[in-house]
């Protein structure tokens, strides 16, 4: 009998050449690029094609990409009725799941996938266009919608980060709140197998629709233990609320044994390199505003801070969702929203995934150890 593992943890579940990590090192890469270089060097639009296509495409190459996925922003207005329906208080990424599922049902296509090397890369790639570009308008939508007002239409001159912005707030991108969102969607675009991936490549797995595919990822990532953690970090610091109440706070959840929202990794053993990047890029941006760093980051470097002294020793350091949030907050993005925005960023990679494994694809099928009872005759409800 194979032994079962929990959480399949160190079991491997793909062969993948997108992205790589060294979880004692505390390094990164895509497609062996670290990730340090493409958040400095890179925009979202590069980085996903790079994810997509396997290299860094050329000048003409990223152009063409780049338009079209400008030329596919705009949501059939199908979609906009369909949110109408939807209630405002519920959770935006149900409703981003909801969307991208509905999407399928306007661009089918899906029988050309045959799960072997003679792919439709045509299909493949272009429904990857059409799924990154849309979902960051979808997001953008609901905040709109959800409030009572007409969506702000999407612009094709700005670049894929401040077009993001731009429909958020409808004003004209700040370039550096706009650069560090470029930055922030770059370090969300990609992690190898974490759970949504997985769930993509399951889904995948059975050769259903693109659409399928990111929609279960995206139901998958918006648990609190994966992305949606990013959420409750905010909630968390909101709730210390000072510097000079992390102590206290801290010794009182530990001693419940209570989760500290950003902390902890299966894979990290050492900080996160992304929450290293996001934590400077917060710092940078609030010492462009002044050099005040504010009540909610100062309560989460003495959060960072205190966990370092009490986890530590268990492995568990700052990942990616711990700073992530109070950046966008900074941005004016409602915290409900933030694990859309890494799910918008998380689409590149749960699609360079997806086209992996259709190149020689096998259907998910795991085993089980079976504990429950051994064969017995059914007992007439009259004789229990
Ligand atoms: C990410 C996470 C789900 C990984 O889970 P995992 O690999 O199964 O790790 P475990 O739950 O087995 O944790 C190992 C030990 O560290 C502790 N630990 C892990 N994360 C912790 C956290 N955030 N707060 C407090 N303790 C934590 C566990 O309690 C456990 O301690 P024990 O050995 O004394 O029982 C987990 O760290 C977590 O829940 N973090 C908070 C949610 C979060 O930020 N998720 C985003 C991940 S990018």
């Amino acid at each position: 009998m194979s032994e079962y593992l929990p959480g399949l943890e160190g079991v491997p579940a793909t062969q993948s050449n997108i992205s790589d990590l060294d979880g004692n090192l505390g390094l990164l890469t895509y497609r062996g690029y670290p990730i340090r270089e493409l958040a400095l060097c890179s925009t979202f639009e590069e980085t996903a094609l790079l994810l997509l296509d396997g290299r860094l495409p050329t000048a003409d190459e990223l152009e063409e990409f780049d338009q079209q996925l400008r030329g596919n922003r705009v949501v059939k207005y199908n979609v906009r009725e369909i949110m109408k329906y939807l209630p405002a208080t519920g959770h935006p990424m149900e409703m981003l799941q909801t969307a991208i599922a509905s999407l399928g049902m306007f661009y089918p296509g899906d029988e050309c996938l045959t799960g072997g090397m003679c792919e439709d890369l045509n299909y493949v790639h272009n429904m990857s266009v059409k799924i990154i570009a849309r979902m960051a308008t979808i997001v953008a939508m609901w905040e709109h919608v959800r409030n009572g007002y007409d969506p702000i239409p999407p612009r094709k001159d700005l670049n894929y980060a401040e077009n993001l912005l731009y429909m958020f707030n409808g004003e004209e991108p700040d370039p550096l709140l706009a650069r560090i969102m470029d930055a922030s969607l770059i370090l969300h675009a990609e992690h190898t197998i974490n759970a949504s991936t997985f769930a993509a490549l399951v889904a995948g797995s059975t050769l259903g629709s693109p659409f399928l595919v990111v929609a279960a990822a995206i139901g998958t990532l918006a648990g609190p233990l994966h992305g949606g953690a990013n959420q409750r970090v905010v909630e968390m610091l909101e709730e210390i609320g000072r510097p000079e109440n992390v102590r206290s706070w801290l010794d009182k959840q530990l001693a419940k044994k209570a989760k500290i929202w950003g902390m902890g990794h299966r894979e990290y053993k050492v900080k996160d390199p992304r929450a290293t990047i996001l934590q400077k890029m917060m710092r940078e941006l609030m010492e462009a505003r002044g050099g005040d760093m504010g009540p909610l980051f100062e309560t989460a470097l003495a959060l960072e801070e205190a966990c370092e002294e009490k986890l530590a020793p268990k492995g568990v350091f700052a990942n990616v969702d711990f700073y992530s949030g109070i950046l966008y907050k900074e941005m004016g993005i409602p915290p409900d929203q933030f694990t859309s925005i890494f799910a918008v960023a998380r689409s590149a990679g749960w699609l360079a995934h997806w086209r992996e494994q259709l190149g020689d694809n096998r259907i998910f099928r795991p085993t089980q150890v079976y504990s429950g009872e051994s064969q017995r005759s059914y007992v007439p409800i009259s004789e229990r």
